[in-house]
């Protein structure tokens, strides 16, 4: 079945304007999408309620921009349905808990501290991805400017670290040790992203594919990593589990990572409710990308002609780019990879003494991140 195959129209798959997790909308298929979108519907409703509180704490100004990523409120602070985000994270925080025998509710503190910082890395990124949509609505630089975002975006990061630090007298230090780990590889991945986009297609100075996944497992994988293994150190979970679950979320990060790097070259802005093409346009070393150069080495120069120059390329030129990444097969290479790397999580998780519902879960939610549409 071809990557498009039983897309919807756009319309449809818009999230629901009722506040809802948007999750029915994240793909188009069957399989393991229903029970995907029950499990993130079911956390989201364990978790959100303590989120809503936390952000209330904060002063304002960051916490009206904080809102509106949520989805709560639109820029002037009217309450609105939007549709926020998936909420993979806290999902992963609740249901990795859950696979140790603990109850979803040990997991609320790990699962908020989770998506504050990663909406926070969202608010940070955009600046520096210089996108101006997220989440189906401005992102926050472009709806308050860059000097609020840039707070709003240290305000969530500090609120993620004291609702941690607050969270258990026992098994808090433990947590926040592993959050701190995980910001510094998060933050170390985002630097080489950022770097690569200076890096030439092709020749000596050019991006290698281990390179790709050494920055790509720190910017995304470790989150993803932390997010699953956090509900789970807050109940006292040995090592041994902890670290398995880890690992799968670190492959879990690095299929997540490739999925949105083709959502980014053949993404509809309409589903995904962020800009296509960017990613090109920067010149970021992207999976499908360096898979292509790979699988033939004369899409350099090519690639060259069309993207880099001292004008922006215009859209024609960068179509024909993605069109030319296509056809060397950058896509299907990247699709393969999640797929390869979703399996050999389910593999690691299915051999470890962990609750087996829970696991099924997980893996279920796991395949939900390869059928995605936004
Ligand atoms: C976007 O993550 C950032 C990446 C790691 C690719 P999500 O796609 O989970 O973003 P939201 O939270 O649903 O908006
Ligand atoms: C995602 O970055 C990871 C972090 C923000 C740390 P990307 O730049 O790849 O993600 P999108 O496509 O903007 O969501
Ligand atoms: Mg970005
Ligand atoms: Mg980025």
């Amino acid at each position: 079945m071809s990557p498009q195959a039983g897309l919807h129209t756009p319309e449809s798959l818009r999230p629901p304007r009722d506040g809802s997790a948007p999750v029915a909308a994240v793909t188009s298929r069957g399989g393991p999408a229903p029970r995907a979108a029950a499990t993130l519907a079911r956390c989201r409703d364990v978790v959100e309620p303590a989120l809503r509180e936390a952000v209330q704490g904060l002063h304002p100004e960051p916490g009206r921009i904080a809102a509106h990523s949520f989805g709560w409120c639109e820029t002037d602070g009217t309450p609105s349905a939007g549709c926020g985000g998936k909420g993979v994270r806290p999902a992963l925080a609740v249901l990795g808990a859950e696979a140790v025998g603990a109850s979803a509710d040990v997991a609320v503190p790990a699962a908020v501290a989770i998506e504050l910082i990663h909406t926070f890395s969202l608010m940070h990124d955009d600046i520096m991805d210089g996108d101006e949509t997220r989440r189906h609505r401005d992102s926050s630089w472009k709806a308050f400017g860059t000097g609020p975002a840039v707070l709003a975006g240290d305000a969530l990061f500090a609120l993620a670290v004291r609702t941690l630090a607050e969270a258990d007298d026992v098994h808090g230090g433990s947590a926040v040790r592993q959050l701190a780990v995980m910001l510094g590889e998060l933050v170390h991945g985002q630097a080489d992203d950022v770097q690569f986009e200076k890096r030439p297609w092709t020749g000596g100075g050019a991006v290698s594919l281990t390179e790709y996944r050494a920055m790509a497992t720190r910017k995304t994988g470790a989150l993803l990593g932390c997010a699953v293994a956090l509900g789970p150190v807050l109940a006292g979970a040995p090592p041994r589990l902890t670290d398995a679950l880890a690992r799968a979320g670190r492959e879990w990060g690095l299929a997540f990572q490739a999925v949105d790097d083709v959502l980014g070259i053949w993404g509809d802005p309409a589903v995904t409710g962020k800009p296509v093409h960017s990613d090109l346009r920067r010149g970021k070393k992207t999976l499908p990308v360096l898979a292509a150069l790979a699988e033939d080495p004369s899409l350099g120069p090519r690639l060259e002609r069309l993207l880099d120059g001292r004008t922006p390329p215009d859209e024609a030129r960068v179509r024909r780019a993605a069109d030319l990444i296509e056809e060397a097969g950058g896509r299907t290479y990247a699709l393969r990879d999640a797929r390869a790397r979703v399996a050999v999580a389910r593999d690691r998780l299915r051999a470890a003494p962990l609750v087996a519902p829970r696991v099924d879960e997980l893996v279920a939610l796991s395949e939900l991140f390869l059928d995605r549409r936004m």
